[in-house]
C-alpha cells in the first residue's frame, strides 16, 4: 500500500496514464518488481493487460488478488478493466521463456495501444520479437540498470566495479549493451530506457549485505542500511513511473535515481 500513497502523491488528480498497455514485468513476485506492478497497475486505461512473471506463482497470486482487491473506486486510469495474469516461469530456462512468451501473446490478444516491457528480473527479449511493430502499436523497454553499468556524475560516465559480485556486473554490463544495440536496430519503433533504481530495501540488498564475498562492500551496504541510505521499492519506482508517463526521454537513455 506504502506503493500505491507514493504513486498517488505523485500524480494527485492527474489525468495522465500509460495508455491502453499490455505490460509485462518479469521479477514481479517481490521487491521492485513487485511495487512496479502496483505503480503500474494504477495507471492504466481499462482494456490494459498485466503480465507477471517469476517462479513462484503464489506470490503472484497474492499480488494479483492485492491489484484486484484495490481496484474498488478506480478511475478511468487504474486497476478497473484491467486484467493480470501470473506466469510462473524460471526465466533462465528456455521453457520459461516460451511459456512466457506464450503467456504473453494470450494477454496481448487486447486490443492494447502500448506495449510496455519491464525488465526488472530477466530479459525476456523474446516477448519483444512476439508484439512486431504495427500501426497504432507504441513500445517501450525498460532494462533496470545499476551502478555497474553505468554511473554519471557531473562530468563523466563511467561504471562502477562491486568486488565478489563479477558475474553480476558482468552480466549488467552486458545487457546495458544489449539494450544499446536493441536501440540502435529498433530505432524509431521501439523506445528504450535504462534506469538505475537506486539501493533498494529488498533481498536483494539483504543478501549482498550478509553473505558478499568481499568483507569490504559488505561493511559498506551494512553502513548504508545502518544509516538509513536505503530507497524504499516505492519512492524509487514513483520517479521511473514519471518518466514514462513524462515520455520526453531520448530512446537508450541511462537514467539514475539520483539524476532525478
Ligand atoms: N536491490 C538493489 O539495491 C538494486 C540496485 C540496483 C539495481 N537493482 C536491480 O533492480 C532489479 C530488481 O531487484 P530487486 O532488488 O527487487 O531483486 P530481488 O529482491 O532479488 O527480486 C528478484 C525478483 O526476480 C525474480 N526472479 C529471480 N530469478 C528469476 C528467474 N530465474 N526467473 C524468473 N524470475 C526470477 C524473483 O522472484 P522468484 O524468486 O519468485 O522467481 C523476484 O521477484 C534487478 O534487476 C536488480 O539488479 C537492484
Amino acid at each position: 500500500m506504502e506503493s500505491r500513497r507514493t504513486i498517488s502523491e505523485l500524480f494527485d488528480g492527474a489525468s495522465r496514464d500509460l495508455g491502453r498497455v499490455l505490460c509485462i514485468i518479469t521479477g514481479a513476485s517481490r521487491g521492485y518488481g513487485r511495487t512496479l506492478a502496483l505503480q503500474v497497475s494504477a495507471l492504466v486505461q481499462p482494456g490494459s493487460a498485466l503480465v507477471l512473471v517469476a517462479r513462484s506463482e503464489e506470490r503472484l497470486r497474492e499480488l494479483q488478488a492485492e491489484i484486484q482487491d484495490s481496484g474498488a473506486g478506480a478511475g478511468a486510469a487504474g486497476v478497473a478493466g484491467l486484467a493480470v495474469c501470473c506466469v510462473g516461469a524460471d526465466l533462465s530456462k528456455q521453457e520459461g521463456l516460451a511459456h512466457t512468451v506464450r503467456m504473453a501473446k494470450e494477454a496481448g490478444r487486447l486490443d492494447v495501444d502500448h506495449l510496455l516491457l519491464i525488465n526488472n528480473a530477466v530479459t525476456p527479449q523474446p516477448c519483444l520479437l512476439a508484439f512486431p511493430r504495427r500501426q497504432g502499436l507504441w513500445r517501450t523497454v525498460v532494462n533496470l540498470s545499476s551502478l555497474c553499468a553505468h554511473t554519471h556524475t557531473h562530468t563523466h560516465t563511467h561504471t562502477q566495479a562491486f568486488p565478489s559480485w563479477v558475474l553480476y556486473c558482468t552480466g549488467k554490463a552486458a545487457r546495458n549493451m544489449m539494450f544499446r544495440v536493441l536501440r540502435a536496430e529498433e530505432e524509431p519503433d521501439v523506445k528504450v530506457l535504462n534506469y538505475s533504481p537506486g539501493p533498494l530495501d529488498t533481498d536483494m540488498q539483504t543478501q549482498a549485505r550478509c553473505s558478499s564475498g568481499d568483507l569490504e562492500l559488505r561493511d559498506s551496504l551494512c553502513s548504508m542500511f545502518l544509516q538509513g541510505q536505503l530507497l524504499s521499492c516505492g519512492e524509487s519506482s514513483a520517479k521511473l513511473m514519471r518518466l514514462l508517463l513524462e515520455d520526453d526521454y531520448p530512446s537508450g537513455a541511462q537514467v539514475d535515481y539520483y539524476e532525478l
